[in-house]
């Protein structure tokens, strides 16, 4: 039996994630105004990404038979400056969701949860990857500085992200 502590973090996490879908699908929304479908494209995934994070949340606390709580999703920011400051916060909140991931598989190992604590293990794998992510399209952009032609360079690449479902997609 799952405890109250655990569960509660795991429902603030479904809510963190959904957010994060949120957030992305706004950024997604300013890159389109600004034309530059490739950046568009990259959050779209990103997007998708998250909301399946949300879901894989969601679908451990029915597995342990714990009680669903969705909560109330707030607004995500709609105006950004420029490419690079939107990658710069991409970068911020992934670094605010491993700090919360972090959070729950302290409290796993606290709880001798050791079934939360393995389920927990794939979310601390994909965090580090996706600041990696971010980090490298940081870098690239702090590079491209105000080079619209290799703006346009990377606005390609990044035109060639495509969306793999998770694997194993629920628990
Ligand atoms: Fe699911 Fe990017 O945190």
């Amino acid at each position: 039996m799952i405890s109250t502590a655990m569960l509660n973090l795991l429902n603030d996490q479904i809510q963190k994630e959904f957010y994060s879908a949120y957030l992305y699908l706004s950024m997604k929304a300013w890159f389109a105004e600004q034309n530059l479908d490739g950046f568009a494209n990259f959050f779209n995934v990103q997007l998708m990404e998250e909301r399946d994070h949300a879901l894989k949340f969601y679908n451990y606390v029915i597995h342990v038979s714990g009680k669903v709580e969705l909560q109330a999703i707030q607004a995500p920011p709609i105006d950004f400056v420029t490419p690079l400051s939107v990658f710069e916060e991409s970068l911020k909140h992934e670094k605010f969701v491993t700090a919360s991931i972090y959070n729950l598989v302290n409290q796993a190992i606290e709880e001798k949860d050791h079934k939360t604590s393995a389920f927990l293990q794939w979310f601390v794998t994909e965090q580090a990857e996706e600041e990696a992510t971010a980090e490298s399209n940081i870098r690239k952009l702090q590079l491209i500085g105000g080079n619209t032609q290799g703006l346009f360079m990377h606005d390609a690449e990044l035109a060639k992200r495509v969306y793999v479902p998770i694997s194993p997609p629920l628990v």
